[in-house]
């Protein structure tokens, strides 16, 4: 019985050391992205960088499928919230003082590495084969693009998201923005008791 006690004060001390590094303001909003394999892919890297909103717009009728072997359960430690209207979630967010920072391969994007993410920021990614739509285009305040030097002219979504995102990570390290919670102590505690009972139903079930 205590050595029960024992993993789960563990397990809530590691649920606190990546919630007090978890950057609340730095959001991921992808644009209809269909690949099952790519939208799991995003998912574990944005648990990796801290990234923990993930806001997505998707066409199908169904959820995005979801793929467990891709994201070893990294949907459970961020928050994703399916959007029906892109261009209004995003408003929103750049009314309450985000920037939305828009992947685009056009000759008028700046390098990636040009961005302030230090900043509240939307990182906008998007379809596969049309890349992000019409209508979150012009919401854009900065347009940015990995540069390309080979015969492809573009990465894999997922690929071109992790790169973003870790240069975000790099420049928020270097702020020290890692050592010191985004999340209020309230909400801190709100996370990790919706953490820890998911984990006592899960175990149940299993
Ligand atoms: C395969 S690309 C879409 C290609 C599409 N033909 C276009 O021109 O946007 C899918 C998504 O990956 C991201 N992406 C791919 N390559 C990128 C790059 N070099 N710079 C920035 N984002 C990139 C963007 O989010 C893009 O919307």
């Amino acid at each position: 019985m205590g050595e029960r006690f024992l993993v789960l004060d563990r397990r809530i001390e590691r649920f606190r050391e990546v919630l007090v590094r978890r950057q609340k303001d730095l959001v991921l909003f992808v644009d209809n992205v269909k690949n099952e394999h790519n939208f799991s892919a995003l998912i574990r890297t944005c648990d990796a960088v801290g990234v923990m909103r993930i806001l997505y717009y998707y066409e199908g009728r169904k959820d995005v499928p979801i793929n467990e072997s891709i994201t070893l359960g990294s949907e459970r430690w961020v928050f994703l919230e399916r959007v029906q209207d892109r261009t209004g979630k995003l408003k929103d967010l750049k009314d309450t003082g985000f920037q939305i920072v828009v992947t685009w391969l056009g000759e008028d994007s700046v390098d990636f590495r040009e961005a302030d993410y230090t900043k509240p920021t939307v990182l906008v990614v998007g379809n596969e084969l049309m890349g992000v739509s019409e209508e979150v285009l012009p919401l854009a305040d900065l347009r940015v693009k990995i540069p390309m030097f080979g015969m492809a002219g573009s990465l894999n979504v997922s690929v071109a998201t992790g790169i973003i995102l870790y240069e975000a990570q790099r420049q928020r390290e270097e702020k020290g923005m890692y050592d010191r919670p985004t999340l209020s102590e309230e909400e801190i505690e709100r996370i990790i008791g919706k953490w820890a009972f998911e984990d006592v139903i899960r175990r149940k079930r299993s």
